[in-house]
């Protein structure tokens, strides 16, 4: 077995996608366009609303700091998986691989908590709109930010430290691009029974949000319907519509991924977790912002300011 192999002792392979030569260049070629559309897209998107003096509320910041998340989140897997790629080589170290599934688990989970708290800032003002400001303060917003961090955190730790103290003996072959709990968790030789209950106590955290979110769009929609003018009803739906397609997206993916026995993962299922991984922070920006016309404003000055100067 290629695992007990002594030069890889202290360290994992990645499969990739889906470990076909011809399959992986697909994806890197994928990656490749993927990764600097996320980076310039969620950057151009706080660049836009830190310049621009009409965006500064609490829906913007909380878009501005979702790109943050989004473009942490993105280079925490796609950068290694290229370089892999470029340089022929599938290693990662033992340390490189649990901070890299930390990494993922806490921005994942931050991600997570960030789109609620938006969803959440939308259904108060929609539905509750001679109330926003009162309930929607300067120090909610930091609070809902700064405790989307600490939720993210304290959902990652604990699946780390587990993990970093489990054995792994025989196989090295994590079969997915990225070091990912559920692949690590099914490779040890250790007994994983209370990582396994503490990986679904884990994605039962994560999925909180979208309790939250399913909540607000209820309530969005239930006022939007109460004043039935087309006009408003077409606005809500075109504006919720596509939020709620990556929601789905995003929760459907993470769900049918990690609430089911380790013995059914395989490798096939990376290939769904590179919509989750690679797609829906690349969307984001787009989904936000794109159909927005102070953003569109926003994002035209800026182009503007910079051309000009
Ligand atoms: C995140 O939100 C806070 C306020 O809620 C804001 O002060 C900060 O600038 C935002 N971060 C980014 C990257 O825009």
């Amino acid at each position: 077995m290629r695992g007990d192999n002594q030069s890889f002792t202290f360290g994992f392979i990645l499969l990739g996608v889906s470990g076909e030569q011809q399959q992986e260049d697909f994806f890197f070629v994928l990656f490749l366009f993927i990764y600097p559309i996320t980076l310039i897209g969620n950057l151009l998107i706080i660049l836009a609303i830190h310049s621009d003096i009409r965006l500064h509320n609490p829906m913007y910041f909380f878009l501005a700091n979702l790109s943050f998340v989004d473009i942490l989140f993105s280079s925490v897997t796609i950068p290694k998986m290229l370089a892999n790629h470029v340089l022929g080589s599938k290693a990662i170290s033992f340390g490189g691989c649990l901070t890299q599934m930390c990494f993922i688990l806490a921005l994942g989970n931050t991600d997570s908590y960030m789109l609620a708290a938006m969803a959440y800032d939308r259904a108060v003002a929609i539905s509750r709109p001679l109330h926003y400001t009162t309930i929607i303060r300067p120090w909610t917003c930091v609070l809902l930010v700064v405790g989307s961090w600490v939720v993210g955190n304290a959902n990652a730790l604990p699946h780390t430290l587990l993990t970093a103290g489990l054995s792994f003996c025989g196989n090295k072959e994590v079969a997915n691009f990225y070091c990912d709990i559920a692949s690590l968790l099914k490779l040890s030789c250790s007994d994983t029974y209370f990582n396994v209950k503490m990986m679904y106590l884990g994605a039962g955290v994560f999925s909180v949000p979208l309790l939250c979110i399913i909540f607000s769009y209820v309530q969005v929609f239930s006022t939007v319907l109460r004043v039935p003018s087309t006009k408003g009803v077409l606005k809500a739906f075109s504006t919720c519509g596509s939020h709620l397609t990556v929601v789905s997206l995003y929760y459907g993916t993470v769900m049918g991924m990690y609430f089911r026995p380790l013995s059914s993962y395989s490798l096939k299922d990376a290939v769904i977790t590179v919509m989750y991984m690679a797609v829906t922070p690349m969307l984001n920006p787009f989904i936000y912002s794109l159909r927005n016309r102070d953003m569109k404003a926003a994002l035209g000055k800026l182009f503007s300011k910079r051309l000009s100067s």
